[in-house]
Protein backbone atom coordinates (compact mmCIF):
# COMPACT_ATOMS: atom_id res chain seq x y z
CA UNK A 1 0.00 0.00 0.00
CA UNK A 2 1.52 3.39 -0.86
CA UNK A 3 0.23 6.34 1.23
CA UNK A 4 0.67 9.89 0.23
CA UNK A 5 0.84 12.16 3.32
CA UNK A 6 1.86 15.30 4.13
CA UNK A 7 3.80 15.39 0.64
CA UNK A 8 5.68 12.48 1.68
CA UNK A 9 5.52 8.70 -0.22
CA UNK A 10 5.55 5.86 1.78
CA UNK A 11 5.54 2.59 1.62
CA UNK A 12 3.91 0.95 4.37
CA UNK A 13 3.92 -2.41 4.14
CA UNK A 14 7.31 -2.36 3.02
CA UNK A 15 7.94 -0.03 6.05
CA UNK A 16 6.03 -2.72 8.53
CA UNK A 17 7.94 -5.54 7.02
CA UNK A 18 11.21 -4.33 7.86
CA UNK A 19 10.45 -3.69 11.25
CA UNK A 20 11.94 -6.49 13.73
CA UNK A 21 9.50 -8.78 15.39
CA UNK A 22 11.50 -8.64 18.57
CA UNK A 23 10.47 -5.91 21.47
CA UNK A 24 12.45 -4.15 22.77
CA UNK A 25 13.99 -3.74 18.89
CA UNK A 26 11.13 -3.50 17.55
CA UNK A 27 10.11 -0.20 18.99
CA UNK A 28 13.27 1.57 18.72
CA UNK A 29 12.94 0.72 15.20
CA UNK A 30 9.56 2.50 15.30
CA UNK A 31 11.33 5.48 17.35
CA UNK A 32 13.96 5.76 14.33
CA UNK A 33 11.15 5.90 11.56
CA UNK A 34 8.77 8.30 13.87
CA UNK A 35 12.20 10.48 14.02
CA UNK A 36 12.94 10.83 10.23
CA UNK A 37 8.64 11.19 9.63
CA UNK A 38 8.90 14.57 11.91
CA UNK A 39 12.66 16.10 11.05
CA UNK A 40 11.20 15.93 6.88
CA UNK A 41 8.53 18.11 8.79
CA UNK A 42 10.67 20.50 10.79
CA UNK A 43 13.02 20.98 8.09
CA UNK A 44 10.22 22.25 6.01
CA UNK A 45 8.93 24.27 8.98
CA UNK A 46 12.42 25.51 9.26
CA UNK A 47 12.64 26.40 5.61
CA UNK A 48 9.28 28.58 5.86
CA UNK A 49 9.81 30.14 8.77
CA UNK A 50 6.69 28.23 10.32
CA UNK A 51 9.21 26.64 12.64
CA UNK A 52 10.21 30.34 14.40
CA UNK A 53 6.65 31.52 14.84
CA UNK A 54 5.74 27.95 16.47
CA UNK A 55 8.67 27.22 19.05
CA UNK A 56 9.61 31.19 19.85
CA UNK A 57 13.39 31.62 19.54
CA UNK A 58 14.07 29.90 23.07
CA UNK A 59 12.42 26.95 22.51
CA UNK A 60 13.56 26.65 18.82
CA UNK A 61 17.04 26.83 20.02
CA UNK A 62 16.58 24.48 22.96
CA UNK A 63 15.71 21.90 20.35
CA UNK A 64 18.19 22.36 17.46
CA UNK A 65 20.94 21.78 20.35
CA UNK A 66 19.32 18.66 21.91
CA UNK A 67 18.73 17.79 18.53
CA UNK A 68 14.81 17.53 18.88
CA UNK A 69 12.93 17.88 15.96
CA UNK A 70 9.20 18.41 17.54
CA UNK A 71 7.61 18.81 21.01
CA UNK A 72 5.62 17.04 23.04
CA UNK A 73 3.76 17.51 26.84
CA UNK A 74 2.27 14.66 28.79
CA UNK A 75 -0.59 15.38 31.26
CA UNK A 76 -0.79 12.43 33.96
CA UNK A 77 -3.37 11.66 36.31
CA UNK A 78 -3.97 9.20 38.92
CA UNK A 79 -1.18 7.13 40.80
CA UNK A 80 2.35 6.13 40.69
CA UNK A 81 1.39 3.79 38.47
CA UNK A 82 0.47 6.27 35.98
CA UNK A 83 3.39 8.41 36.62
CA UNK A 84 5.52 5.82 36.26
CA UNK A 85 4.57 5.00 32.91
CA UNK A 86 4.70 8.70 31.97
CA UNK A 87 8.46 8.33 32.29
CA UNK A 88 8.40 5.47 29.94
CA UNK A 89 6.12 6.99 27.36
CA UNK A 90 8.67 10.56 27.27
CA UNK A 91 11.59 7.93 27.31
CA UNK A 92 9.95 7.08 23.67
CA UNK A 93 9.13 10.43 22.59
CA UNK A 94 12.35 11.65 23.63
CA UNK A 95 14.05 8.53 21.45
CA UNK A 96 11.66 9.41 18.55
CA UNK A 97 13.04 12.74 18.27
CA UNK A 98 10.87 14.81 20.47
CA UNK A 99 11.64 17.91 23.44
CA UNK A 100 9.33 17.65 26.03
CA UNK A 101 7.21 21.30 27.28
CA UNK A 102 5.49 21.89 30.41
CA UNK A 103 2.63 23.56 27.81
CA UNK A 104 -0.17 21.69 25.93
CA UNK A 105 0.66 23.80 23.12
CA UNK A 106 3.28 21.34 22.11
CA UNK A 107 3.48 18.94 18.79
CA UNK A 108 2.25 16.38 20.63
CA UNK A 109 -0.05 16.24 23.42
CA UNK A 110 -0.86 13.29 25.57
CA UNK A 111 -3.01 13.02 28.60
CA UNK A 112 -2.52 9.67 30.39
CA UNK A 113 -5.61 8.88 32.30
CA UNK A 114 -7.23 7.57 35.98
CA UNK A 115 -10.32 6.37 36.07
CA UNK A 116 -10.45 5.13 39.88
CA UNK A 117 -12.72 8.18 40.37
CA UNK A 118 -15.53 9.75 38.44
CA UNK A 119 -13.56 13.21 38.52
CA UNK A 120 -10.42 11.62 37.61
CA UNK A 121 -12.62 11.35 34.37
CA UNK A 122 -14.02 14.72 34.15
CA UNK A 123 -10.81 16.22 34.17
CA UNK A 124 -9.45 14.78 31.33
CA UNK A 125 -12.56 16.21 29.13
CA UNK A 126 -11.99 19.72 30.58
CA UNK A 127 -8.72 19.49 29.05
CA UNK A 128 -9.96 18.05 25.63
CA UNK A 129 -11.65 20.99 24.96
CA UNK A 130 -9.19 23.18 25.63
CA UNK A 131 -6.21 21.35 23.58
CA UNK A 132 -9.35 20.95 21.02
CA UNK A 133 -9.17 24.47 20.39
CA UNK A 134 -5.55 24.70 20.09
CA UNK A 135 -5.45 22.28 17.70
CA UNK A 136 -8.08 24.26 15.44
CA UNK A 137 -5.38 26.70 15.82
CA UNK A 138 -2.35 24.20 14.39
CA UNK A 139 -3.81 21.23 12.53
CA UNK A 140 -0.55 19.17 12.37
CA UNK A 141 -0.92 18.79 16.12
CA UNK A 142 -1.06 15.42 17.28
CA UNK A 143 -3.64 14.68 20.43
CA UNK A 144 -3.42 10.69 22.17
CA UNK A 145 -5.03 9.52 25.01
CA UNK A 146 -4.15 6.43 27.27
CA UNK A 147 -4.23 5.38 30.63
CA UNK A 148 -6.81 3.84 32.94
CA UNK A 149 -9.71 5.09 31.22
CA UNK A 150 -9.02 4.22 27.75
CA UNK A 151 -9.28 0.59 29.38
CA UNK A 152 -13.43 1.46 29.55
CA UNK A 153 -14.96 0.57 25.91
CA UNK A 154 -17.60 3.62 26.85
CA UNK A 155 -15.27 6.29 26.86
CA UNK A 156 -13.06 5.29 23.86
CA UNK A 157 -16.99 4.97 22.10
CA UNK A 158 -17.39 8.30 23.42
CA UNK A 159 -14.16 9.90 22.28
CA UNK A 160 -14.39 8.10 18.59
CA UNK A 161 -17.99 9.42 18.19
CA UNK A 162 -17.25 13.01 20.28
CA UNK A 163 -13.77 13.85 19.94
CA UNK A 164 -12.91 13.34 16.09
CA UNK A 165 -9.65 15.49 16.33
CA UNK A 166 -8.13 12.97 18.99
CA UNK A 167 -5.43 10.89 16.82
CA UNK A 168 -4.37 7.86 18.70
CA UNK A 169 -6.23 6.16 21.80
CA UNK A 170 -3.84 3.26 23.40
CA UNK A 171 -4.48 1.16 27.07
CA UNK A 172 -2.40 0.52 29.85
CA UNK A 173 -1.10 -3.16 28.59
CA UNK A 174 0.60 -1.48 25.48
CA UNK A 175 2.41 2.05 26.69
CA UNK A 176 5.58 0.40 24.82
CA UNK A 177 4.15 0.35 21.92
CA UNK A 178 3.55 4.02 21.04
CA UNK A 179 6.45 4.96 18.55
CA UNK A 180 4.41 2.41 16.52
CA UNK A 181 0.72 3.85 17.20
CA UNK A 182 2.31 7.77 16.37
CA UNK A 183 3.96 5.61 12.87
CA UNK A 184 1.02 4.64 12.11
CA UNK A 185 -0.90 7.33 12.58
CA UNK A 186 1.61 9.19 11.04
CA UNK A 187 1.45 7.31 7.55
CA UNK A 188 -2.21 6.88 7.47
CA UNK A 189 -3.96 9.71 8.73
CA UNK A 190 -6.54 8.08 10.45
CA UNK A 191 -7.56 8.06 14.10
CA UNK A 192 -5.42 5.18 15.82
CA UNK A 193 -6.87 3.02 18.48
CA UNK A 194 -5.02 0.22 19.72
CA UNK A 195 -6.32 -1.43 23.59
CA UNK A 196 -5.72 -4.89 24.51
CA UNK A 197 -7.83 -6.07 27.02
CA UNK A 198 -5.25 -7.65 29.26
CA UNK A 199 -1.71 -9.31 28.78
CA UNK A 200 0.56 -11.60 29.65
CA UNK A 201 3.73 -9.44 28.43
CA UNK A 202 6.07 -7.28 30.44
CA UNK A 203 8.55 -5.58 27.84
CA UNK A 204 11.64 -4.81 29.51
CA UNK A 205 14.84 -2.35 28.79
CA UNK A 206 12.83 0.54 26.69
CA UNK A 207 14.22 3.97 27.56
CA UNK A 208 12.63 6.06 30.28
CA UNK A 209 12.86 9.82 30.68
CA UNK A 210 13.25 10.18 35.04
CA UNK A 211 12.00 12.97 36.66
CA UNK A 212 13.89 12.81 39.35
CA UNK A 213 18.04 12.05 38.90
CA UNK A 214 17.77 11.16 42.27
CA UNK A 215 15.08 9.03 43.13
CA UNK A 216 12.83 6.64 40.57
CA UNK A 217 9.82 4.43 40.61
CA UNK A 218 10.68 0.59 39.82
CA UNK A 219 7.22 -1.43 39.08
CA UNK A 220 7.91 -4.52 40.21
CA UNK A 221 3.97 -6.18 39.37
CA UNK A 222 1.52 -4.95 37.52
CA UNK A 223 -2.14 -5.33 37.76
CA UNK A 224 -4.34 -6.85 40.44
CA UNK A 225 -6.51 -9.60 41.51
CA UNK A 226 -8.21 -8.15 44.28
CA UNK A 227 -11.81 -6.98 43.16
CA UNK A 228 -12.38 -4.43 46.26
CA UNK A 229 -15.76 -4.12 45.27
CA UNK A 230 -15.62 -0.34 44.35
CA UNK A 231 -12.24 -0.61 42.66
CA UNK A 232 -12.33 -0.37 38.48
CA UNK A 233 -8.40 -0.94 39.01
CA UNK A 234 -8.46 -4.89 38.33
CA UNK A 235 -10.84 -4.20 35.07
CA UNK A 236 -8.10 -1.97 34.08
CA UNK A 237 -5.22 -3.38 34.64
CA UNK A 238 -6.02 -6.46 34.40
CA UNK A 239 -4.58 -9.19 36.12
CA UNK A 240 -1.75 -9.32 38.62
CA UNK A 241 1.63 -9.96 37.12
CA UNK A 242 5.14 -10.04 38.83
CA UNK A 243 8.14 -9.42 36.91
CA UNK A 244 11.09 -11.61 37.28
CA UNK A 245 13.28 -10.50 40.47
CA UNK A 246 16.58 -10.70 38.28
CA UNK A 247 14.95 -8.50 36.02
CA UNK A 248 13.97 -5.53 38.84
CA UNK A 249 17.54 -6.30 40.51
CA UNK A 250 19.40 -5.22 37.26
CA UNK A 251 17.08 -2.47 36.64
CA UNK A 252 18.08 -1.06 40.32
CA UNK A 253 21.76 -1.58 39.76
CA UNK A 254 21.55 0.76 36.42
CA UNK A 255 19.56 3.49 38.51
CA UNK A 256 22.09 2.76 41.58
CA UNK A 257 24.99 3.48 39.01
CA UNK A 258 23.25 6.35 37.34
CA UNK A 259 23.53 8.60 40.57
CA UNK A 260 19.76 6.96 41.88
CA UNK A 261 19.38 7.12 45.75
CA UNK A 262 16.08 6.16 46.49
CA UNK A 263 13.89 3.59 44.78
CA UNK A 264 10.08 3.18 45.06
CA UNK A 265 9.03 -0.36 44.64
CA UNK A 266 5.55 -0.19 43.23
CA UNK A 267 2.39 -2.43 42.73
CA UNK A 268 -0.74 -2.38 43.86
CA UNK A 269 -0.57 -5.11 46.36
CA UNK A 270 3.27 -5.56 46.51
CA UNK A 271 2.90 -8.06 49.62
CA UNK A 272 1.65 -10.60 46.86
CA UNK A 273 4.56 -9.43 44.91
CA UNK A 274 6.28 -13.11 43.38
CA UNK A 275 3.38 -15.55 44.23
CA UNK A 276 2.63 -16.61 40.53
CA UNK A 277 6.82 -16.70 39.15
CA UNK A 278 7.46 -20.00 38.03
CA UNK A 279 10.04 -19.44 40.92
CA UNK A 280 8.07 -18.30 43.54
CA UNK A 281 9.48 -15.53 45.91
CA UNK A 282 8.38 -13.50 48.72
CA UNK A 283 8.26 -9.72 48.37
CA UNK A 284 10.37 -10.11 51.85
CA UNK A 285 13.13 -11.70 50.06
CA UNK A 286 13.40 -9.11 47.33
CA UNK A 287 13.09 -6.56 50.12
CA UNK A 288 16.71 -8.31 51.00
CA UNK A 289 18.00 -8.38 47.84
CA UNK A 290 17.26 -4.66 47.09
CA UNK A 291 18.83 -4.08 50.00
CA UNK A 292 22.02 -5.27 49.35
CA UNK A 293 22.92 -3.17 46.03
CA UNK A 294 25.51 -0.88 46.26
CA UNK A 295 24.40 3.08 46.22
CA UNK A 296 20.41 2.75 47.13
CA UNK A 297 19.97 3.75 50.36
CA UNK A 298 16.55 4.61 50.96
CA UNK A 299 13.88 1.80 49.76
CA UNK A 300 10.47 2.54 49.85
CA UNK A 301 7.13 0.86 48.32
CA UNK A 302 3.64 1.33 47.76
CA UNK A 303 0.97 -0.34 48.03
CA UNK A 304 0.46 -2.54 51.32
CA UNK A 305 -2.62 -4.58 51.08
CA UNK A 306 -3.34 -5.16 55.11
CA UNK A 307 -4.66 -9.15 54.63
CA UNK A 308 -1.02 -10.14 52.82
CA UNK A 309 1.18 -8.44 55.15
CA UNK A 310 3.08 -10.97 57.09
CA UNK A 311 5.29 -10.87 59.61
CA UNK A 312 8.45 -12.15 57.74
CA UNK A 313 8.26 -8.47 55.73
CA UNK A 314 7.72 -6.65 59.30
CA UNK A 315 10.67 -8.57 60.46
CA UNK A 316 12.52 -7.97 56.89
CA UNK A 317 11.50 -4.04 57.46
CA UNK A 318 12.33 -3.84 60.91
CA UNK A 319 16.39 -5.62 60.18
CA UNK A 320 16.90 -3.69 57.12
CA UNK A 321 18.66 -0.27 57.04
CA UNK A 322 17.56 0.88 53.92
CA UNK A 323 13.64 0.79 54.44
CA UNK A 324 12.11 4.04 55.14
CA UNK A 325 9.96 4.12 58.00
CA UNK A 326 7.28 4.47 56.53
CA UNK A 327 4.17 2.22 55.93
CA UNK A 328 1.50 3.33 53.95
CA UNK A 329 -1.73 0.71 54.46
CA UNK A 330 -4.96 1.63 53.20
CA UNK A 331 -7.68 0.95 55.63
CA UNK A 332 -10.74 1.62 53.42
CA UNK A 333 -12.99 2.26 56.68
CA UNK A 334 -12.90 0.56 59.94
CA UNK A 335 -16.29 -0.53 60.36
CA UNK A 336 -15.93 -4.60 59.57
CA UNK A 337 -19.11 -4.72 58.24
CA UNK A 338 -18.16 -2.39 55.39
CA UNK A 339 -14.99 -4.01 55.24
CA UNK A 340 -16.61 -7.65 53.95
CA UNK A 341 -19.14 -5.68 51.63
CA UNK A 342 -15.71 -4.21 50.16
CA UNK A 343 -14.19 -7.40 49.89
CA UNK A 344 -11.03 -6.02 51.66
CA UNK A 345 -10.50 -10.12 53.56
CA UNK A 346 -9.65 -8.21 56.90
CA UNK A 347 -11.76 -7.17 60.25
CA UNK A 348 -11.11 -4.08 62.03
CA UNK A 349 -9.19 -6.35 64.81
CA UNK A 350 -7.16 -7.56 62.37
CA UNK A 351 -6.33 -4.53 61.17
CA UNK A 352 -5.97 -3.25 64.82
CA UNK A 353 -3.88 -6.23 65.76
CA UNK A 354 -1.54 -5.74 62.37
CA UNK A 355 -0.83 -1.92 63.09
CA UNK A 356 0.17 -3.07 66.60
CA UNK A 357 2.67 -5.74 65.65
CA UNK A 358 4.45 -3.34 63.10
CA UNK A 359 4.74 -0.69 65.90
CA UNK A 360 6.06 -2.88 68.26
CA UNK A 361 8.63 -4.28 65.74
CA UNK A 362 9.36 -0.48 64.31
CA UNK A 363 8.28 1.98 67.20
CA UNK A 364 9.12 4.98 65.20
CA UNK A 365 7.43 4.55 62.27
CA UNK A 366 4.93 6.42 60.32
CA UNK A 367 1.93 4.74 59.26
CA UNK A 368 -0.16 6.72 56.63
CA UNK A 369 -3.72 5.14 55.25
CA UNK A 370 -5.98 5.99 52.63
CA UNK A 371 -9.98 6.09 53.85
CA UNK A 372 -13.21 5.78 51.74
CA UNK A 373 -16.49 7.49 52.84
CA UNK A 374 -20.03 6.88 52.49
CA UNK A 375 -19.59 3.28 50.41
CA UNK A 376 -23.04 1.93 49.75
CA UNK A 377 -25.16 1.11 53.17
CA UNK A 378 -22.80 2.73 54.98
CA UNK A 379 -24.09 3.95 58.73
CA UNK A 380 -23.21 6.68 61.12
CA UNK A 381 -22.23 3.78 63.46
CA UNK A 382 -20.00 2.29 60.64
CA UNK A 383 -18.70 5.60 60.07
CA UNK A 384 -17.68 5.62 63.90
CA UNK A 385 -15.81 2.80 63.54
CA UNK A 386 -13.59 4.59 60.99
CA UNK A 387 -13.42 7.06 63.42
CA UNK A 388 -12.50 5.18 66.07
CA UNK A 389 -9.48 3.55 64.18
CA UNK A 390 -8.27 7.09 63.32
CA UNK A 391 -8.17 8.09 66.87
CA UNK A 392 -6.46 4.57 67.44
CA UNK A 393 -4.08 3.89 64.83
CA UNK A 394 -3.07 8.05 65.00
CA UNK A 395 -1.65 8.42 61.14
CA UNK A 396 0.65 10.72 59.75
CA UNK A 397 -1.67 11.34 57.54
CA UNK A 398 -4.59 10.00 55.49
CA UNK A 399 -6.03 10.49 52.01
CA UNK A 400 -9.34 10.57 52.15
CA UNK A 401 -12.53 9.80 49.49
CA UNK A 402 -15.85 10.32 49.30
CA UNK A 403 -17.08 7.31 47.74
CA UNK A 404 -17.46 6.78 43.74
CA UNK A 405 -19.70 4.61 42.07
CA UNK A 406 -17.70 3.07 38.91
CA UNK A 407 -19.71 1.23 36.96
CA UNK A 408 -19.20 -2.40 36.21
CA UNK A 409 -18.21 -2.98 39.63
CA UNK A 410 -19.79 -4.83 42.08
CA UNK A 411 -20.72 -1.81 44.37
CA UNK A 412 -22.18 0.07 41.96
CA UNK A 413 -25.28 -2.25 42.07
CA UNK A 414 -25.73 -2.13 45.43
CA UNK A 415 -28.79 -0.68 47.10
CA UNK A 416 -28.45 1.58 50.18
CA UNK A 417 -26.26 4.22 48.29
CA UNK A 418 -25.56 7.22 51.17
CA UNK A 419 -27.08 10.33 50.09
CA UNK A 420 -24.94 13.10 49.45
CA UNK A 421 -25.25 15.37 51.81
CA UNK A 422 -24.36 12.96 54.34
CA UNK A 423 -21.49 11.53 53.09
CA UNK A 424 -20.61 14.90 52.68
CA UNK A 425 -20.83 15.97 56.23
CA UNK A 426 -19.11 12.47 57.47
CA UNK A 427 -16.42 14.08 55.26
CA UNK A 428 -15.96 16.87 56.45
CA UNK A 429 -15.46 15.21 60.33
CA UNK A 430 -12.94 12.62 59.34
CA UNK A 431 -11.23 15.11 57.73
CA UNK A 432 -11.20 17.57 61.10
CA UNK A 433 -10.08 14.51 62.52
CA UNK A 434 -7.19 13.29 60.17
CA UNK A 435 -5.84 16.84 60.36
CA UNK A 436 -5.91 17.33 63.93
CA UNK A 437 -4.21 13.70 64.91
CA UNK A 438 -1.79 14.16 61.88
CA UNK A 439 -0.83 17.77 63.31
CA UNK A 440 -0.03 16.13 66.73
CA UNK A 441 1.70 12.83 65.42
CA UNK A 442 3.91 14.87 62.77
CA UNK A 443 5.62 16.87 65.18
CA UNK A 444 7.10 13.31 66.65
CA UNK A 445 10.95 14.33 65.61
CA UNK A 446 11.49 18.09 66.52
CA UNK A 447 14.32 18.89 68.08
CA UNK A 448 16.53 15.87 66.79
CA UNK A 449 18.79 15.60 63.74
CA UNK A 450 17.63 13.25 61.12
CA UNK A 451 18.72 12.46 57.63
CA UNK A 452 16.92 14.18 54.66
CA UNK A 453 17.57 13.67 50.92
CA UNK A 454 17.36 16.97 49.03
CA UNK A 455 15.00 17.03 46.57
CA UNK A 456 14.43 20.67 45.19
CA UNK A 457 15.08 24.24 45.78
CA UNK A 458 12.15 25.71 47.69
CA UNK A 459 10.01 27.66 45.21
CA UNK A 460 8.98 30.35 47.90
CA UNK A 461 11.92 30.71 50.14
CA UNK A 462 15.19 32.46 48.43
CA UNK A 463 17.75 30.60 49.47
CA UNK A 464 15.93 27.16 50.81
CA UNK A 465 15.39 24.01 50.05
CA UNK A 466 13.38 21.35 50.26
CA UNK A 467 14.13 17.27 51.37
CA UNK A 468 12.41 14.34 52.34
CA UNK A 469 13.02 12.44 56.33
CA UNK A 470 12.79 8.23 56.15
CA UNK A 471 9.28 8.94 57.19
CA UNK A 472 8.27 11.70 54.31
CA UNK A 473 8.24 13.94 56.12
CA UNK A 474 9.24 17.69 54.16
CA UNK A 475 11.63 19.82 55.92
CA UNK A 476 12.39 23.03 54.34
CA UNK A 477 16.24 24.76 55.25
CA UNK A 478 18.74 26.76 54.44
CA UNK A 479 20.59 25.49 51.68
CA UNK A 480 21.78 25.88 47.62
CA UNK A 481 20.85 24.22 44.72
CA UNK A 482 24.18 21.57 44.55
CA UNK A 483 22.68 19.47 47.81
CA UNK A 484 20.01 18.65 45.18
CA UNK A 485 20.17 14.39 45.60
CA UNK A 486 22.46 14.48 48.51
CA UNK A 487 21.42 12.94 52.32
CA UNK A 488 22.25 15.33 54.61
CA UNK A 489 21.54 16.09 58.69
CA UNK A 490 18.76 18.18 59.26
CA UNK A 491 18.34 19.74 62.58
CA UNK A 492 14.32 19.94 62.75
CA UNK A 493 14.11 23.50 64.79
CA UNK A 494 10.43 24.11 64.60
CA UNK A 495 7.04 22.37 63.40
CA UNK A 496 4.81 23.58 61.10
CA UNK A 497 2.36 20.90 61.75
CA UNK A 498 2.75 18.87 58.70
CA UNK A 499 6.26 19.79 57.93
CA UNK A 500 9.22 21.18 59.76
CA UNK A 501 12.08 23.72 59.25
CA UNK A 502 15.26 23.41 60.07
CA UNK A 503 18.69 24.17 59.35
CA UNK A 504 21.85 21.93 58.45
CA UNK A 505 23.94 20.05 60.96
CA UNK A 506 27.46 19.60 59.42
N1 LIG B 1 -4.04 -0.73 45.42
C1 LIG B 1 -4.17 0.27 46.37
C2 LIG B 1 -4.99 1.48 45.99
C3 LIG B 1 -5.30 1.85 44.60
S1 LIG B 1 -6.50 3.08 44.34
C4 LIG B 1 -4.76 -0.33 47.61
O1 LIG B 1 -5.35 -1.38 47.59
O2 LIG B 1 -4.68 0.28 48.62
C5 LIG B 1 -6.12 4.31 45.54
C6 LIG B 1 -7.22 4.58 46.50
O3 LIG B 1 -8.35 5.10 45.83
C7 LIG B 1 -7.75 3.37 47.23
O4 LIG B 1 -6.96 3.00 48.31
C8 LIG B 1 -9.12 3.82 47.66
O5 LIG B 1 -9.08 4.45 48.92
C9 LIG B 1 -9.49 4.86 46.61
N2 LIG B 1 -10.56 4.39 45.75
C10 LIG B 1 -10.55 3.35 44.90
N3 LIG B 1 -11.76 3.21 44.31
C11 LIG B 1 -12.55 4.19 44.80
C12 LIG B 1 -13.90 4.57 44.59
N4 LIG B 1 -14.69 3.91 43.77
N5 LIG B 1 -14.38 5.65 45.26
C13 LIG B 1 -13.60 6.32 46.12
N6 LIG B 1 -12.32 6.01 46.35
C14 LIG B 1 -11.79 4.95 45.72
FE1 LIG C 1 -8.28 -1.61 43.97
FE2 LIG C 1 -8.34 -3.24 46.01
FE3 LIG C 1 -6.72 -3.77 43.97
FE4 LIG C 1 -6.19 -1.74 45.58
S1 LIG C 1 -6.22 -3.90 46.16
S2 LIG C 1 -6.15 -1.71 43.37
S3 LIG C 1 -8.21 -0.98 46.13
S4 LIG C 1 -8.94 -3.74 43.94
FE1 LIG D 1 -6.05 5.69 38.49
FE2 LIG D 1 -5.28 3.69 37.06
FE3 LIG D 1 -3.82 4.43 39.11
S1 LIG D 1 -7.35 4.13 37.63
S2 LIG D 1 -5.31 5.28 40.50
S3 LIG D 1 -4.20 5.63 37.31
S4 LIG D 1 -4.12 2.36 38.37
Amino acid sequence: MTIKKDQFTYEKSSLFQDAPAREPERQLYFCARVKDLMRARFEENLASGEALRRYGEVQLKQMEESGACATFHIETYGCQMNAKDSEKLSGLLIQAGFMETDTEEADFVLYNTCTVRENANLKVYGHLGYVHSLKKKRPSMLVGLCGCMMQEAEEVEKIRKSYRFVDIIFGTHNIFKLAELLFDRLTTGQMEVDVWEGTSEIVEDLPADRKYPFKSGVNIMFGCNNFCSYCIVPYVRGRERSREPEDILAEIRRLASEGVKEVMLLGQNVNSYGKTLSTPISFAQLLRRVEEIDGIERIRFMTSHPKDLSDELIRAMKESKKVCTHLHLPVQSGSTRILEKMNRRYTKEQYLALVDRIRTAIPHISLTTDIIVGFPGETEEDFQDTLDVVRRVRYDSAFTFIYSKRSGTPAASMEDQVPEAVVKDRFDRLLKEVQQIAGEVCRRDLHTVQAVLVEEKNSHMEGFVTGRMSNNTLVHFPGTEDLIGSIVNVYLEESKGFYYMGHREV
